[in-house]
């Protein structure tokens, strides 16, 4: 039986151990029925830091002039690919702030180079872009593309989010847009945003149900000093008892519940959960209902100029440390890491409806 909005705000504010080994018990066993126990592996590349926006959380963003930017070559990209490919990895992932130097036709001649070179399943994060981009890409070769909601709380988006001239966001009209064009879908959300409630929380994971995402991040919301929010965040925060805290186990509570609404997703144990813990948040991530991790292939010289926020993971390892590192993570608790490319099981199910299986 499908798990009820009530049910899920009552799992976001349970705080019993026991009550929530439970939760933690029913997500891992819908994770092994929907996904089994491979374990896949997507290469992050972050190309480029440039980012035309102003999240008010976001380290990237506009107004910190405190980073070096960079913007990584179509051959420096390449050279990744091929790394990935090296490591048996099914996926590359490519990153960036919302750069609007990454001009259409260089994008596509990009994917459409790893697609030629490589066997590699591309997915792109490139925020918010408009349909003829979108459309060209996947035209090129494109598979995936993650673009988080961050909130369904809309006046609490825009009060982090502030528009461009002219430009209103509608990220979930793109969510559509993504779909029809054919790609997977990914979405997702920070957890404890200062103004998040348990409410909007909760309306965050019915959307996730409803979006029938094919992949879904999350993760803590981490201050950052250098934004207004990571400033004056507190100013910002429900009342208590109602401000979802940015805390490990609540994003624990939330990629459960993930899992519970869409059983097939593909779900990331995300970097910044490995922030909040790095001695087993990975690990208790994918034994709490995800399936999938993101080794960082974006080369040592740019890593630390991508700091969305601070602290992050794997700051100053090598792609082949990353590479070591989660292998031997997954192993260690007596998962496999997958083989191919880890294509989302509910888009195959969507895309060919004449398939039996
Ligand atoms: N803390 C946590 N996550 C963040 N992101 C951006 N800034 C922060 C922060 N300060 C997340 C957003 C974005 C993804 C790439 O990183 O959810 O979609
Ligand atoms: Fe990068 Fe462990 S994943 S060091």
């Amino acid at each position: 039986m499908e798990i009820t909005r009530q049910h899920i705000l009552q799992w976001l504010r349970e705080d019993d151990p026991r009550r929530l080994a439970e939760l933690w018990q029913q997500a891992d066993q819908v994770r092994r029925d929907s996904v089994g126990d491979q374990v896949h592996l997507r290469g992050l590349v972050e190309f480029s830091n440039h980012c035309v926006r102003s999240c008010g959380y976001c380290g990237l963003r506009l107004g910190n002039e405190v980073i070096a930017r960079y913007r990584m070559t179509a051959d420096g990209i390449l050279a990744s690919a091929h790394q990935a490919v090296r490591f048996g990895y099914g996926t590359l992932v490519l990153q960036s702030g919302e750069d609007e130097e990454t001009s259409t036709r260089w994008m596509a001649s990009v994917v459409r180079r790893v697609k030629s070179e490589t066997p590699l399943a591309v997915t792109l994060s490139l925020g918010e872009r408009g349909r003829d981009d979108l459309a060209c890409w996947r035209e090129a070769g494109a598979d995936r593309y993650l673009l988080r909601f961050e909130t369904s709380n809309r006046e609490l988006f825009d009060k982090i989010h502030p528009s461009l001239p002219g430009r209103h966001s509608d990220r979930i009209a793109i969510l559509h847009q993504l779909r029809e064009l054919g790609y997977e879908v990914g979405s997702g959300v920070m957890i404890g945003i200062p103004g998040q409630t348990y409410d909007d929380l909760a309306n965050d994971i019915e959307l996730f149900r409803q979006l029938r995402l094919d992949m879904i991040g999350v993760g803590p919301y981490l201050p950052h000093p250098a934004t207004p929010l990571g400033q004056f965040g507190d100013r910002l925060a429900a009342p208590p008892g109602e401000q979802v805290p940015n805390s490990e186990e609540m994003t624990y509570k939330v990629v459960a519940l993930a899992r519970l609404v869409c059983p097939k997703a593909n779900i990331p144990s995300t970097t910044a959960l490995a922030t909040v813990n790095k001695e087993e948040g990975r690990e208790l991530g994918l034994q709490r209902g995800a399936n999938v991790v993101m080794p960082n292939l974006t080369p040592l010289e740019y890593r630390r100029l991508y700091e969305i926020y601070p602290s992050k993971a794997c700051i100053q390892e090598r792609a082949e440390d990353c590479h070591h590192c989660l292998s031997h993570r997954i192993a260690a608790i007596g998962r496999e890491v997958g083989s191919g490319r880890g294509d989302s099981a509910s888009h195959r199910h969507r895309s060919t409806p004449a398939d039996p299986g």
